[in-house]
Order: C-alpha cells, then sequence, then structure tokens
C-alpha cells in the first residue's frame, strides 16, 4: 500500500495539494486565450508598493523563438521541458521609478513579489487543468542576451506550462520522481513571537 504524500495536517482548499510538478507534458498546444488567463492571475498578484516588478517573457511550442528557449536549459531539464506547449521566463525589475521622484530607487521586494506573482500564475494553471514546472536550472547569462533583458532587470526563473502526459514519453531517468511529493511539517517553519528554528544556523 503506498501512502498518499499530499494529506494536510489541517484543512485547506484543494487546490495547493493539487498542483505538483511533473516532468511529462502531452503534445496538446496552449491557445492564447488560456495563456493569458494565466497572466491575468500573476497580474493581481500583491507586490511592495503595487510595483508589479514581474515580466514573464514566453515562447509556444512550434514557434520560431522556441529552439532558442530550449538552449536557455540546462541538459536534464531540456530533456523533458522541451515537450512543454510553453516556457516562460520570468524576470524582475530591481528598480522604481516612485512618483515625484526624478532618479529610480531600488525595489526591495522585486524577487519576492515576482514569486508571489508566478504561485497565482502556477495556481490558475492548476484550476484550468494545466500543469507547471519551475526551472531554475538554466542559463541566466543567455537568457539575459538571447531575450534581450537590459539591465535593473533580475532573470529569476523558467518555467514549463503544458498539460500532464503519458509517463511512458519520458525519460527513464525521470519515472521514479514522477509523482507529487511532500512537506515539512508547520512545525519545522512557524516560531511565536521569536526566531526559534532546529535548524538554525549553530545549532
Ligand atoms: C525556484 C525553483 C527552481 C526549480 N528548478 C528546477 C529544475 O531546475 N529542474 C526541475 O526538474 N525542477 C525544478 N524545480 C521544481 C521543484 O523541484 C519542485 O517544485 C519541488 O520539488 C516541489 O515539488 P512540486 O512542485 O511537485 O510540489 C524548481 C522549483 C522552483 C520553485
Amino acid at each position: 500500500m503506498t501512502i498518499d504524500p499530499r494529506i494536510p495536517d489541517h484543512d485547506i482548499h484543494p487546490i495547493f495539494l493539487q498542483r505538483w510538478s511533473p516532468r511529462a507534458f502531452s503534445s496538446d498546444a496552449i491557445d492564447e486565450a488560456t495563456l493569458f488567463r494565466l497572466f491575468e492571475a500573476a497580474r493581481w498578484a500583491p507586490s511592495g508598493n503595487n510595483s508589479q516588478p514581474w515580466r514573464f517573457i514566453y515562447a509556444t511550442r512550434d514557434t520560431e523563438q522556441w529552439p532558442l528557449f530550449i538552449e536557455l536549459l540546462n541538459e536534464k531539464n531540456r530533456l523533458w521541458a522541451s515537450k512543454a506547449a510553453a516556457l516562460i521566463v520570468l524576470v524582475s525589475k530591481t528598480t522604481n521609478l516612485r512618483k515625484g521622484a526624478s532618479e529610480p530607487t531600488p525595489l526591495r521586494n522585486h524577487s519576492l513579489d515576482a514569486g508571489a506573482a508566478w504561485a497565482n500564475f502556477a495556481l490558475q494553471a492548476e484550476f484550468l487543468g494545466w500543469k507547471t514546472h519551475a526551472i531554475g536550472g538554466f542559463d541566466r547569462e543567455k537568457a539575459r542576451e538571447q531575450l534581450r533583458v537590459p539591465a535593473g532587470y533580475q532573470v529569476e526563473l523558467a518555467i514549463a506550462l503544458g498539460k500532464q502526459g503519458d509517463i511512458a514519453q519520458l525519460d527513464a531517468e525521470f519515472h521514479e520522481r514522477e509523482k507529487p511529493n511532500s512537506r515539512n511539517p508547520i512545525s519545522s517553519f512557524i516560531a511565536e513571537g521569536v526566531f526559534h528554528f532546529s535548524d538554525e544556523v549553530g545549532h
């Protein structure tokens, strides 16, 4: 008997448990209207001073730009992500021109805010029956060059998007991990009143 790795300790909306990151994608293409519904969800993420520093650069499969996006990925990620319906490179703006100011000021939360937008994107995808898989293993410098990301923006993350596919299409080395994983208990990451965690440096 296998134990379900995604049983919550407290009652939450099922979408949080349902979302996971497969590597097997089907051959389904994604239409622009659906893709834009995901960007719409990202749009409504909260951000410091409502600065909205996220920027999504995307390509869908079988377009001219597609090979360029695939080339950014490290070899292992390329093996499975090249079958996705779309690839997105998430970039964040590192400075902001505040109202009335003449010089831009650094945006302290640009990565955090881009992360919130990515989470909205991923959950909206799940709502609509699509799967996302975040990819940190890609060449950020190459992405900057190839996608013409100017100074003042940080390349954050690549995201593969598609309909979940049959595991048989996936390289054998990934089969073992092609299932939802679990999480640490809440007790490992919350503390009341003051910082006290068992993984604190020096413990
Ligand atoms: C910032 C970030 C970078 C990641 N990089 C990779 C990656 O390079 N390759 C990969 O296969 N998965 C990557 N992942 C996927 C994580 O391994 C996965 O989200 C995590 O194990 C939790 O599993 P779940 O998304 O299925 O719930 C990345 C996820 C995040 C958020």
